[in-house]
C-alpha cells in the first residue's frame, strides 16, 4: 500500500498554552495535561508524530480503533469521493447508497441471522439503542414488564446515562450515581482472581450460572437484556473460558432475555475473527459495534439485531411498532463510505488472520521479555487484544501497592519512550492496528520491557 511520508509534511506551529484552556479531554485532569500537552499532528501505518516531530508506535490503534492503520489511502479516497457526491442526507426522510450498502455488508458478515442494522455514530449510542430496542421488542411481543438490564462488574459500555448505568466500573460512574434504575450487575469471568474463589474448569462456570440465579430471583418477566463484552476490556482484558458465552446464550434462551454483545472493541478482527461472537461461537440477539468499523476515519457505529427481533418492529403505520429512535448523524454518508472501505480492507487483506497470527507471537514475546522481570501475573486475550496483569509477586499474585499505580507509571514511561498502549494501575494492554507485523510488535515489546525496567528502579 503506497503511503505518503508524513515526515515530509510541513511542521505544525505549537499551540499556545492559553489555547489549550478551551478544550476538555476524556477522563483527564486538564491542569496536568497543559503542563506537558500531547498534541498529535500526523500519522502513517502504525506510527504517529507529535507536534515536536517525535515518533510514536501506536500499540493501541488510537483507542482500539484504527484497525487498518493510519493514512490508509483506500479509506481516504472513498471518503473524498463521497464528499464530492453527497455529504449529508435527511435521516428523517431518506437513506443513501453507501448506508444501504454498508447495512447489506454488515448483515452478510455478522454471525447467524444478525441481519438488520441501525447505523449510528458512536459506541455509547449503539448500546443505548440496544437497550431501547430490547425493551420495545419485549413490549411488542407480550412482555411489557421486561425492562431490567444485567451487565458485568468491571465492564464499560459507554459514557451516556443508560450505557453508564450498565457500566460496571466504579471509577467511571460513581461520580454520577444514582444512575438509571433497573440496571443489575454480576461478577465477571475473571479466572485469574475468581470472585468465587474457584478454579476453572472445576468451577463449572459458576460465574455464568449465577447470572441465571439472578434472573430467576429478580423474576424473568422483569429482565429485558444481558449485555456483555466478549472480552472485557476495562476489567483488564478478561477473556472468558470457551464455554462461558455459549452458556450465557442458553440461559438467555431459557428466560427470554435478549443477549447483547458489546463488540465496540472486539468487532472487526480485533480478537482474530471478524467478531468476538465468532471467537466464542455464540450468536447474540443484538450486536453493537463501532470503533474499528470505520477505523476511526469518520464517526461510525451500529446496532445489529437478529430476525426475530427485527420482525417485531414491522407492521402497519397505525400500529406504531417502528423503532422509536433516531440520531441526526446515524447513517451519515461520509461515515458509511469510510466504513465500507475500512471493512473492505479488513476483509480483503485478511486482517483478522493477521491478528491471530501476530497475536500469538506477541504473547510469546511478552512472556520472554517481561517474565524474567518478575512482574507478570497473567498474559491473556485473543488476537490483537492482549493484556498483561502486573503483580508484585507472581507466585502469590500479590498486587503492587495501589498508591504506586504501577501499571499507569509503566504506561507513562512507555509513552515517554515512544509507545502508546493502554495502562491501568494493575495491567497494561496492546491492541495495535491489525496490520502490524511481528517485527513491529518486537519493537513495541522491547519498549514496554525497557519501560517496566525503568519503573521498577523507582519502586
Ligand atoms: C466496550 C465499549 N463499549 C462502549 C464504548 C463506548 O463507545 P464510545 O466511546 O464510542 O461512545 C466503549 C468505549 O471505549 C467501549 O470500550
Amino acid at each position: 500500500m503506497a503511503t505518503q511520508d508524513p515526515k515530509m509534511a510541513p511542521p505544525t506551529p505549537a499551540p499556545l498554552p492559553e489555547a489549550l484552556r478551551h478544550i476538555v479531554l476524556d477522563f483527564m485532569q486538564m491542569e496536568e495535561f497543559i503542563k506537558e500537552p500531547f498534541v498529535v499532528t500526523r500519522a502513517d501505518g502504525i506510527r504517529f508524530w507529535d507536534i515536536h516531530g517525535k515518533e510514536y508506535l501506536d500499540g493501541l490503534a488510537g483507542v482500539y480503533v484504527v484497525g487498518v492503520g493510519h493514512n490508509n489511502r483506500r479509506v481516504i479516497d472513498a471518503i473524498k469521493a463521497q464528499l464530492d457526491t453527497l455529504s449529508f442526507a435527511p435521516p428523517l426522510h431518506a437513506t443513501t447508497p453507501p448506508a444501504i450498502e454498508l447495512a447489506r455488508l454488515l448483515a452478510a458478515i455478522a454471525p447467524g441471522d444478525l441481519n438488520t442494522v441501525k447505523l449510528l455514530s458512536g459506541g455509547s449510542e449503539a448500546n443505548e439503542v440496544a437497550f431501547k430496542m430490547a425493551k420495545q421488542y419485549h413490549r411488542q411481543t407480550g412482555h411489557p414488564l421486561k425492562h431490567k438490564v444485567i451487565s458485568l462488574y468491571g465492564s464499560y459500555h459507554g459514557a451516556t446515562h443508560g450505557a453508564l448505568s450498565a457500566t460496571g466500573s466504579k471509577s467511571r460512574k460513581s461520580m454520577f450515581e444514582p444512575t438509571g434504575i433497573g440496571f443489575l450487575h454480576a461478577h465477571p469471568p475473571y479466572c485469574y482472581r475468581c470472585p468465587f474463589e474457584k478454579t476453572y474448569p472445576s468451577c463449572n462456570l459458576i460465574c455464568a450460572r449465577i447470572i441465571e440465579d439472578t434472573i430467576v430471583a429478580e423474576d424473568p418477566e422483569t429482565i429485558s437484556a444481558l449485555i456483555v463484552e466478549p472480552i472485557i476490556n476495562t476489567a483488564g482484558i478478561v477473556a472468558p473460558p470457551p464455554e462461558y458465552h455459549p452458556l450465557l446464550r442458553e440461559i438467555c434462551d431459557r428466560h427470554n432475555v435478549v443477549l447483547i454483545f458489546d463488540e465496540i472493541i472486539t468487532g472487526f478482527g480485533r480478537t482474530g475473527h471478524l467478531f468476538g461472537a465468532d471467537t466464542y461461537h455464540t450468536v447474540p440477539d443484538i450486536l453493537t459495534c463501532g470503533k474499528g468499523m470505520s477505523s476511526g476515519y469518520a464517526p461510525l457505529a451500529a446496532t445489529i439485531c437478529r430476525d426475530h427481533i427485527a420482525t417485531a418492529f414491522r407492521g402497519k403505520v397505525e400500529d406504531r411498532v417502528e423503532f422509536h429512535h433516531g440520531h441526526t448523524y446515524g447513517g451519515n454518508p461520509i461515515s458509511s463510505a469510510a466504513g465500507l472501505a475500512s471493512i473492505g480492507e479488513i476483509l480483503d487483506r485478511r486482517l483478522p488472520e493477521n491478528a491471530q497470527k501476530v497475536g500469538e507471537c506477541v504473547k510469546q514475546m511478552l512472556a520472554e521479555q517481561l517474565g524474567p522481570l518478575g512482574v507478570v501475573g497473567e498474559i491473556r486475550g485473543h488476537g490483537l487484544m492482549i493484556g498483561v496483569e502486573l503483580v508484585r509477586d507472581p507466585r502469590t499474585k500479590a498486587r503492587f501497592d495501589g498508591r504506586l499505580a504501577f501499571g499507569k507509571r509503566v504506561g507513562k514511561m512507555a509513552l515517554k519512550n515512544g509507545l502508546l498502549l493502554r495502562s491501568e494501575p494493575n495491567w497494561v494492554a496492546f491492541a495495535p492496528p491489525l496490520i502490524v507485523t511481528e517485527e513491529d510488535m518486537k519493537a513495541m515489546v522491547d519498549i514496554l520491557a525497557a519501560s517496566v525496567r525503568e519503573v521498577l528502579k523507582t519502586v
